[in-house]
């Protein structure tokens, strides 16, 4: 069954969805799409490459259609939300879904901010209204995490998770351990590469992982995490010295982030490992480690973002949607 997806964003995350719908023949059409600036309506189907072709010079659309519009006004059946993460009040994505939800659309994200913020809200609404939220790209990019903890784990009791969920640390903690390089080094060259942020500061002080660390947790056992009870310690303090000892020891450091509901540990730190362990590998690369009764430990590890092993976890949530429920 086709389904109808208006796509709010046509940035990195939103034109690698585009493409990758244009590209493969996935019974999806895009009735909607809109930027900060413009929006197009087509019920019948936009033309995905003249949108795209048009947002090479600025602009998707027309300037008179707002993201508002196309989210009330559209003809859709999911709304894909990949606007820019607001983490202090998860606007204007928050109010953007519920209008889609009291439309009875379904939700389909990759923005960390209304989920870290308010996602029994939006999941009671969604209830409510016989709509799904699924936000499988707001964690680990491509890694299908949340599919993992619905369907293939379901049953399970999960007793605690670790992971390394940020991939700019990753590749900076990488490279001061290989090549001895000191944080400001290893953090410039992240930037000539394109994986730290002109301003690094939610990724290197630990709240990037933080905001995804409450999402699982929420996600696992709805136990109304938030970030301000996370205990967050970034690697922006980090000396060749600590490194040189773990290696000492044939460890080395890496940016844990952390769970352990029975203590009530909820925690981002850098913790020395040893180099064996699954949660040490190189570069930008993420990874969640869940404990388990049934299935023991197992660890996913994968592209923690990028356009297009974003979209893959998109349009996963998509089809998800449209071969579980009825899309009209
Ligand atoms: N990039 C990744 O690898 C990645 C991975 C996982 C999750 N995410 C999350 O996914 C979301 C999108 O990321 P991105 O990298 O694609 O961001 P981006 O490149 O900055 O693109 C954001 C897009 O949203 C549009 N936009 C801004 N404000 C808007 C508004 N009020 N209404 C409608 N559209 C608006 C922008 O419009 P203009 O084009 O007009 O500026 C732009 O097209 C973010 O929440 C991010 O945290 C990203």
């Amino acid at each position: 069954m086709t389904v109808k997806v208006a796509v709010l964003g046509l940035g990195s995350v939103g034109k690698g969805v585009l493409e990758m719908i244009a590209r493969k023949d996935l019974d999806i059409i895009v009735t909607g799409v809109a930027d900060s600036k413009s929006g197009l309506i087509d019920p019948s189907g936009l033309d995905i490459d003249a949108v795209l072709t048009a947002k090479k010079t600025g602009r998707c659309g027309d300037t008179s259609i707002s993201a508002n519009e196309v989210v009330s006004r559209a003809d859709y059946d999911v709304l894909v939300e990949v606007t820019p993460t607001d983490a202090g009040s998860g606007e204007p994505a928050h109010s953007y879904m519920k209008m889609a939800i009291e439309r009875g659309k379904h939700i389909v994200t990759s923005n960390k901010g209304p989920i870290s913020l308010h996602l029994k809200e939006l999941k009671d609404l969604a209830n409510e209204k016989g709509v799904l939220v699924r936000y499988e790209a707001t964690v680990g990019g491509a890694i299908p995490i949340m599919h993992t903890l619905g369907n293939g784990l379901a049953g399970n009791k999960f007793v605690a998770l670790y992971g390394v969920l940020n991939g700019t640390c990753n590749y900076i903690l990488t490279r001061m351990a290989a090549e001895g390089l000191t944080y400001d080094q290893a953090l410039a060259e992240a930037r000539e590469l394109g994986y730290a942020e002109a301003d690094p500061t939610y990724d290197v002080k630990g709240i990037d992982a933080a905001i995804k660390l409450v999402i699982l947790a929420n996600t696992i056992w709805n136990n109304g995490a938030s970030l301000d009870r996370v205990d967050i310690t970034g690697i922006d303090r980090l000396t060749n010295d600590a490194l040189r000892l773990a290696e000492e020891k044939d460890c080395t450091i890496r940016l844990i982030a952390e769970a352990f509901p029975e203590r009530g540990v909820l925690r981002v730190s850098p913790r020395i490992i040893r180099k064996d362990h699954p949660l040490v590998f190189e570069g930008t690369l993420n990874a969640i480690t869940l404990e388990t009764d049934m299935a023991g430990e197992i660890t996913l590890i994968g592209k923690g973002a990028g356009s297009i092993e974003t979209a893959s976890a998109i349009i996963g949530d998509i089809l998800f949607i449209s071969s579980h429920v009825r899309c009209n």
